[in-house]
């Protein structure tokens, strides 16, 4: 594993790269942040928010989070999962972040039901985005931005995280924690974390694998500062910590 500190241009957060030969050491190094996270969070504060990404790099994570040596060494019942964003559809849909998610790890550990912080998806997408907001605002009603303890996030081949997309409203939004954003490609709405609310995280992690992300992960890392074609390079978290887990093949450009 090589790992690099690289200042963000824009607000200049240091992000800390993690660069894995292989898909599999990347999955089991975001396994061990999250567990290492989780005993951390649950040792000085009880509980242990997470946030989970969708999209298809997250899945082998959190099947490994299932089985020993992790499944162990996380209390369950201690976990929150919220999630980043969510397509609008219902939550037993093959498209759902949430589905995926119950598939791989929910259905195989007992976080306690009412832990689980789903994105309504089913309703229509300004009001899923209001009642997922509320629910955070139930568990965190003092904050002006929740510091959720780990956000896991992803990178789209455009440089989008989340549902955050080049060009879409939600760039712009600077108060709310949650809103709908509709995408021209493929033409559907989304709710989504808004950038604000991500970067009040405590930390932050982006996994980014395969050939086919190197092109865009050199200019999201190495380029001048494009927030509206970029939208990944919004992502800095003030004071928290921001990693990026990638592969060899992802990171091959920088
Ligand atoms: C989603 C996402 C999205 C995703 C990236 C990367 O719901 O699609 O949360 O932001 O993380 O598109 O997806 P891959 O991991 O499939 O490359």
């Amino acid at each position: 594993m090589i790992r690099l500190l690289l200042r963000s241009t824009g607000v200049g957060t240091m992000r800390e790269l993690f660069i894995h030969p292989n898909t599999e050491k990347l999955a089991q190094a975001a396994a061990d942040l999250i567990t290492e996270v989780a005993e951390d969070a649950t040792a000085t504060r009880g509980e242990f928010h997470l946030a989970l990404s969708g999209g298809s790099t997250p899945r082998p994570v959190y099947s490994l989070l299932v089985r020993e040596p992790f499944r162990d060494k996380i209390v369950w019942e201690k976990v929150h999962l919220w999630w980043g964003d969510e397509r609008c559809v219902p939550p037993d849909h093959l498209d759902s972040n949430y589905h995926m998610a119950y598939e791989t790890l929910i259905s195989q550990v007992p976080i306690p039901e009412g832990h689980i912080h789903r994105i309504p998806a089913e309703l229509p997408p300004d009001q899923a985005a209001q009642a997922y907001e509320a629910a955070l605002k139930q568990q965190f009603p003092d904050e002006q931005f929740p510091c959720l303890d780990l956000i896991l996030l992803g990178m789209g081949e455009d440089g989008h995280t989340t549902s955050l997309f080049p060009h879409t409203v939600a760039l712009a939004e600077s108060k709310r924690w949650v809103v709908a954003n509709f995408v021209e490609k493929p033409a559907a709405w989304r709710v989504t974390m808004t950038v604000s609310l991500i970067n009040a995280a405590r930390q932050v992690a982006v996994l980014v694998s395969g050939a086919d992300k190197a092109g865009m992960l050199k200019q999201v890392l190495q380029g001048p500062y494009l927030p509206e074609s970029l939208p990944i390079q919004m992502i800095q978290p003030t004071p928290g910590r921001l990693l990026w887990l990638l592969d060899a093949p992802a990171a091959a450009e920088l």
